[in-house]
């Protein structure tokens, strides 16, 4: 990928319920990660509401990295439901991995939540020493809808 690609990201506000998702959803489902089939289907009966968004990284005109903001992540079965916006889903293609697209997908989910006056974001990961690198920090645990237990980490956004 050299200096001439074109990078855009977009965040597709889903909970106004008047995007067409049809291109992500198609997407969604050739994801190398279970989550994009839950993705696609969670697009496809579009269970979003109010500022609810899907962030989406193209490079070229290509589908290259995704993520949701989100009031809350429903893999965390335990949580204050006080504790929101939540990252979720976050996923670069494989084709453009390696290159810290996720970081570009990050910074811009933390200005559409700074622009809706959250002060912190959070999201559940297993990964290790992942989001430490863009600033996240340990916040709490959850019991996992598969009983497993995971990190809820916060970053300050303000
Ligand atoms: C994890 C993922 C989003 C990273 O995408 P990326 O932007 O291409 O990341 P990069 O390869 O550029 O790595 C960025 C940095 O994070 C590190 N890193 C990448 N994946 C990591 C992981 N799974 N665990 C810990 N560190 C990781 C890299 O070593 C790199 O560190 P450095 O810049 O200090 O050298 C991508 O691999 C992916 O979509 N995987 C499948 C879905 C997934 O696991 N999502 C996150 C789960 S919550």
């Amino acid at each position: 990928m050299g200096i001439e690609n074109t990078q855009k990201i977009e965040i597709l506000p889903v909970g106004s319920k008047t995007v067409d998702c049809a291109a992500i959803i198609q997407w969604a489902e050739t994801w190398d990660w279970g989550v994009g089939n839950v993705v696609a289907g969670r697009l496809n009966v579009n269970e979003f509401d109010g500022w609810e968004a899907a962030i989406v990284l193209t490079v070229d005109e290509q589908y290259a990295g995704f993520c949701f903001l989100e009031k809350h992540d429903a893999w965390g079965t335990d949580l204050d439901p006080a504790i929101t916006p939540f990252i979720t889903a976050v996923y670069i293609d494989p084709r453009f991995r390696g290159r810290r697209l996720s970081e570009k997908l990050l910074n811009a989910a933390f200005g559409y939540a700074r622009s809706l006056e959250f002060e912190a974001v959070y999201l559940i990961s297993g990964e290790k020493g992942f989001y430490e690198k863009y600033g996240f920090e340990k916040f709490a645990q959850t019991v996992t809808r598969r009983s497993t237990t995971e990190p809820v980490y916060r970053r300050r956004i303000n």
